[in-house]
């Protein structure tokens, strides 16, 4: 990184916490720094030489415990983007299936001498878990239906990136708001970013208190896209639905799906995001996701970048610890 694409000189200032969490917990002030970093760092992965210095002297770990592909692939590309040492684990087939604890398990991977913790867990609250119980930096990469905070970063990154701002944009999230970890980081996100925030979905997987937030719930999709100028689509969070909170997937399709129908019958253009994995033919149909409305892809080049701002501003604190 030359000095003039470095935040600190260019007069940012650096992160405030030694961990990203949760978004809930982040300043507006840190998640601005990690977006204008991250402006920076998406002008480096279109440079013939797509990789800079800067993490040269940190070694990683992607600890991760459940299942995933962009996520994963993406934090490990922008490690390696900043020159780190990385290595990668998966929970499968690890120690813990043999009895170890997750803080034994943690601390001895930490004692090959690891400088900083990215974490994938079905379990809510492992990342604090692990904040408080061990030295390394930790970055959530998802913990059960809890948070996702660089998820939550990109898709407010891309948002920006679409618009020119966020203050303003009109965000609706679309479907299983009560089990995703996505959909809290990004309200949370997109509240402290200024946006308007809007959900839709079944009653049935909406959170309690939203209104108290300042969210509205509006249960008939037509009205809610009509609504918005961004649409952020979810998953169907199977994997962590105790009860059968709708009747089939055929017929939240049909009430909650996206198709081209829908969007045509609209009286403007909308922008049509998702974190991915998509279920094709569920919430999206395929003319959506692979539409000039859909910005899908550019997310997740997005995401490399903003993970590399996040990596890059704790990596600066282990250098220089004044927290
Ligand atoms: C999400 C996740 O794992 O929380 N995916 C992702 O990180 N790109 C969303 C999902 O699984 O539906």
């Amino acid at each position: 990184m030359n000095s003039s694409m470095n935040p600190l000189t260019a007069g940012m200032t650096t992160l405030s916490t030694r961990h990203l969490i949760a978004i809930k917990d982040s300043t507006v002030q840190d998640l601005e720094l990690i977006l204008q970093t991250a402006d920076q760092f998406l002008e480096v992965l279109y440079r013939p030489v797509r990789k800079v210095p800067s993490l040269r002297d940190l070694t990683i770990a992607n600890l991760f415990f459940e299942n995933s592909t962009r996520t994963r692939l993406s934090f490990e590309l922008a490690e390696k983007r900043l020159s780190a040492d990385v290595v990668n684990f998966s929970g499968n087939g690890s120690s813990i299936s043999k009895g170890e604890t997750l803080s034994d398990t943690v601390r001895n991977i930490l004692a090959m001498k690891i400088d900083m913790l990215v974490v994938r867990h079905s379990n809510a609250g492992t990342c604090q878990f692990l904040a408080n119980r061990v030295d390394a930096r930790i970055v959530n990469a998802g913990d059960g239906a809890h948070e996702h905070p660089t998820q939550a970063l990109l898709d407010a990154f891309s948002i920006r990136q679409k618009f020119g701002r966020i203050e303003g944009v009109k965000v609706l999230l679309v479907g299983d708001i009560l089990h995703s970890r996505v959909a809290m980081s990004n309200l949370f996100c997109l509240l402290k970013l200024g946006a308007e925030v809007m959900v839709t979905g079944p009653a049935t997987l909406m959170p309690p208190h939203l209104g108290d937030l300042g969210i509205r719930f509006e249960p008939n999709l037509d009205e809610a896209l009509e609504w918005c100028d961004v649409a952020n689509v979810l998953r169907i969070q199977l994997e962590r639905q105790q009860m059968r909170y709708i009747p089939s997937l055929r017929e939240y399709s049909l009430y909650f799906g996206l198709n081209k129908a829908r969007l045509d019958r609209l009286s403007h253009s909308i922008v049509i995001m998702h974190p991915g994995p998509i279920n094709r033919g569920v919430e999206l149909q395929s003319d959506i996701a692979d539409g000039p409305h859909s910005i899908i892809l550019q997310q997740v080049e997005n995401g490399v970048a903003v993970r590399m701002a996040v990596l890059y501003l704790l990596a600066d604190q282990i250098r220089n610890p004044h927290l």
